[in-house]
């Protein structure tokens, strides 16, 4: 017999050989499900704050603009974190003495800013500009979510490479008049988002760069 295994063994060997196959495509389904998921992006995913800070309350309750706290998203790469004299218009009539307030009052004391954990957080070699998306008309609500319905900040994107390149393809469902960009819940007029963002993209000149060297300088 030119076999070299016994015929059951032959079976054995099939089904092994299929079941490792098989094996290895749920492994890699399931490792690439993993790889995409919330839990590894950290998408949602809420820190613990020196003070629980709640933008449900100071947007939606409150009806503060981005722009109170947020200053430098217009002239700058980086939208910017508020001093704690910016709370204490408010709380230094308003929860005087909360004791959960005691950071931001030690904070204006000391002069050292509150330690806020950093919530959104790409990797050094990675470059983005937020007054270049805010000037497109990129709504904060795109990449950071509903933040008016936060009781405390969550990651409201997955900030992949993938997630920046497919937008960088086709903006159009994701482009606002510039002076829209802080509203949240906006809509576009008319309903149809890609067809009015194509339009405002055509009038002011937006065609995001997809090269590598736009992101990584
Ligand atoms: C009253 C001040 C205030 C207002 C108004 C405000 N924020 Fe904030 N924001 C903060 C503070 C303080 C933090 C840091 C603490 C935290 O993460 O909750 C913060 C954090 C953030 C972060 C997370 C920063 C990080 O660590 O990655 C985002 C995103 C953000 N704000 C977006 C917005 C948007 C969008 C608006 C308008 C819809 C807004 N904020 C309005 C004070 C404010
Ligand atoms: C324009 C006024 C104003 C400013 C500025 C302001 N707050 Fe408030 N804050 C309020 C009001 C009003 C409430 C009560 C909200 C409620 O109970 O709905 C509040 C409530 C709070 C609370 C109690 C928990 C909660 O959300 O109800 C915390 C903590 C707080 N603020 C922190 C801050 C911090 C930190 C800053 C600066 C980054 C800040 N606030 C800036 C008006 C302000
Ligand atoms: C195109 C996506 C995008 C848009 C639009 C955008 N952000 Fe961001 N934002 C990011 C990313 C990505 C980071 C993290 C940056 C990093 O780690 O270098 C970030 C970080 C922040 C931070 C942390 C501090 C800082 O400056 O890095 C704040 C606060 C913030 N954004 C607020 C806003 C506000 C307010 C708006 C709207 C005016 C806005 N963002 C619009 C993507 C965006
Ligand atoms: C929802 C859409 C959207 C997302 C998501 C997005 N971008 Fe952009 N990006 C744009 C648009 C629109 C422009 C402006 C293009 C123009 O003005 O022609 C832009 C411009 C840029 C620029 C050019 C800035 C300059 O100096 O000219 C950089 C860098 C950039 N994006 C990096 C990133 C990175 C990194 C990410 C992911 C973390 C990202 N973008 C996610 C839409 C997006
Ligand atoms: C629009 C922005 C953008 C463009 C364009 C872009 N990248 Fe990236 N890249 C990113 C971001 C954001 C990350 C970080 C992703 C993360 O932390 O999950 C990244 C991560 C990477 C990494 C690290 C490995 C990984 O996947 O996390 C490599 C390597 C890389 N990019 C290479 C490239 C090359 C090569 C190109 C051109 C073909 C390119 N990138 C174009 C935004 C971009």
């Amino acid at each position: 017999m030119p076999q070299t295994f016994a015929k059951n063994a032959n079976i054995w060997a099939r089904l092994i050989l299929w079941g490792g196959l098989g094996g290895l495509i749920i492994y890699t389904t399931t490792s690439w499900a993993v790889f995409q998921s919330s839990w590894a992006t950290g998408e949602d995913r809420v820190l613990e704050q020196p003070v629980p800070f709640s933008h449900e309350h100071h947007v939606a309750g409150v009806g503060l603009d981005c722009r109170y706290c947020h200053t430098t998203f217009e002239t700058s790469r980086f939208a910017g974190l508020p001093p704690s004299e910016t709370c204490l218009h408010c709380h230094a009539h308003l929860y005087p003495d909360a004791p959960y307030l005691a950071p931001v009052r030690d904070s204006f004391r000391t002069g050292e800013p509150v330690a806020w954990q950093r919530v959104n957080d790409l990797p050094d070699f990675v470059y983005f500009d937020h007054s270049a998306h805010v000037a497109a008309g990129v709504g904060c609500e795109t990449c950071h979510g509903r933040v008016d319905r936060m009781p405390l900040m969550a990651q409201g994107a997955p900030l992949t490479m993938a997630w920046c390149v497919d937008c960088h393809e086709a903006p159009w469902a994701h482009l606002r008049p510039p002076d829209a960009v802080t509203e949240m819940g906006w809509t576009a007029p008319g309903g149809d988002a890609v067809a009015y963002g194509r339009r405002l993209a055509a009038e002011r000149g937006i065609a995001p760069d997809t090269s590598c060297s736009t992101c990584h300088r």
